[in-house]
């Protein structure tokens, strides 16, 4: 890809510049996967980062251009930031992609919505992209890596204006089967938007699989299995399986102190009693998380084994996200009612069982948390891949502490020396816990140790190699057949 522009384009954006009260200006990294991971493959490649600019001092940041070169303490590329006004915001962000796709894809048991005036506005938001994208293009020949839901469409729209764009589209969620993806009006207009791909990736085999089943029973299009290519409208789009990791080592765990001064650190801020265990859970405040259902495990726990009563924590960051959809304030609702009560019921002097914080971490303060856990649970009911298990690995070069994760999470399919859980089923996850509570050292540090070899494998270099490795033999492709 020698001397190939990149462009990255997310609904989300990697740094965001808040207005605080006194009239400062605050620099934040928001929470969720998908920016933890193509953050430092943009350090490393310095390209050009399209965004929605989400953030209230976000505009008094940028040049004319709507630029800024990030990260602002060293720069190393661009973001250019777009911006959305709230009509837009609601139809385009909260309306389709978060009450529509979101539900759709995760198959949550939350009934997704679809309306009209939110398909239209995410169409116009998707043709604002690929303007932007038109006009930071320096050649007619750039490789543009789009990601996720969000942006359905806009392979096609930019397919149609710059024909011979290597455009790398990455979809972070799960993608349904073809009975489910059905469900949405507006099934053909999507599938033909991502088929202006080049390549379409999917963290799972299984969600390439799915994806070319609904392809296959929607559009007219000619697919040949072996190869994952579809062919439609004389455009042929590549489906692979790139599941998407971390960074190794990540950045963060130079700053760290050692895992003994951690759990010190955690056990004096929150009065934690000193022959507790310690179970972490950190996530986006997201019904697709399963956050209620580990509370309800623990409670399960408790009733049949009361010895650990005073002997387990549970600290939970839940970031809040999305908070102006029913669904996730209903979620949060539910969560903290079911944590009061458990609070009360088995908490006394001083021991509160678990500790629900409403708030989001930065990269560091997830890092000292993890480091200082003797579990994490990863409950999701649903999860392309979930990062947060990958960081806790990575977290733990003591070798020690102990991984419970969900089997619907996409990172379940590589970490199988976790203690793989299905978060429907109490009793079984709160077993589950109860093993992962009195696992002996040994046998932790003989999973952590294989578990940490993959994931240092597999790392966020290799995945944006393969996409990136992608591009660069469709570019010389077409570049041979051209000449
Ligand atoms: C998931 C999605 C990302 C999104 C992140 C955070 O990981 O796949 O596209 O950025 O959640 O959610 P938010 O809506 O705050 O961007």
């Amino acid at each position: 890809l020698t001397g190939a522009q990149v462009i990255v384009v997310s609904n989300r954006e990697p740094f965001i510049h808040d207005l605080e009260e006194d009239g400062a200006v605050k620099l934040r990294a928001p929470a969720g996967g998908l920016v933890a991971a193509l953050d430092p493959v943009m350090r490393a490649c310095s390209g050009t980062w399209i965004a929605h600019g989400s953030g209230s001092a976000d505009h008094l940041m940028v040049d004319a251009d709507d630029r800024i070169a990030v990260p602002p303490d060293n720069p190393s590329y661009t973001l250019r930031r777009v911006w959305l006004n709230e009509h837009e915001e609601k139809h385009y962000y909260y309306g389709f992609s978060n009450d529509g796709l979101w539900p759709l894809c995760h198959v949550a048991f939350t009934r997704p919505s679809f309306n009209a005036e939110d398909w239209e506005v995410y169409e116009a938001v998707n043709r604002r992209f690929a303007d932007v994208v038109v006009e930071e293009a320096r050649d007619e020949r750039p490789v543009v890596l789009i990601q996720d839901y969000h942006f359905a469409l806009l392979p096609r729209m930019i397919r149609e204006r710059l024909p011979d764009a290597v455009i790398i589209t990455f979809w972070h969620i799960p993608w349904p089967n073809a009975e489910i993806f059905g469900i949405c009006p507006w099934r053909e207009r999507i599938l033909d938007g991502l088929l202006g791909s080049s390549v379409v990736g999917f963290h799972t085999q299984y969600y390439c699989n799915n994806f070319i089943e609904t392809v296959d029973r929607f559009l007219e299009s000619r697919i040949e299995r072996d190869s994952a290519a579809i062919t439609c409208g004389g455009l042929t789009t590549h489906v692979h399986a790139h599941p998407i990791s971390i960074e190794w080592p990540p950045a963060s765990l130079a700053r760290q102190p050692a895992v003994a001064s951690c759990r010190r650190d955690i056990f004096e801020r929150f009065n934690l009693p000193p022959q507790a265990k310690l179970c972490v859970g950190v996530e986006r405040f997201d019904y697709t998380k399963g956050i209620i259902d580990r509370f309800r495990a623990v409670e399960e726990l408790f009733k049949r084994h009361p010895e650990w009563i005073g002997r387990l924590v549970v600290l939970q960051v839940a970031a809040p996200s999305r908070t102006a959809l029913p669904a996730y304030q209903q979620c949060q609702r539910e969560c903290l009612d079911f944590v009061d009560e458990l609070n009360a019921r088995y908490g006394h002097d001083g021991y509160q069982p678990v500790h629900l914080l409403n708030e989001s971490y930065g990269k560091d303060e997830v890092y000292g948390l993890l480091r200082a856990a003797d579990l994490c649970m990863v409950t999701s009911l649903h999860d392309g891949m979930n990062l947060v298990a990958k960081e806790f690995v990575a977290a733990r070069e003591d070798e020690q502490g102990v991984l419970l994760l969900s089997s619907f999470a996409g990172a379940a399919k590589e970490l199988p020396e976790s203690i793989i859980i299905n978060p429907y089923d109490t009793c079984g996850t709160a077993d589950a816990l109860l093993r992962g509570l009195t696992m002996s050292p040994e046998e932790q540090r003989e999973r952590m140790r294989r578990m940490r070899e993959t994931v240092r494998e597999n790392n966020i270099c290799r995945w944006a190699g393969n996409m990136l490795l992608d591009g660069a033999r469709l570019r010389k492709r077409h570049h041979t057949a051209h000449v």
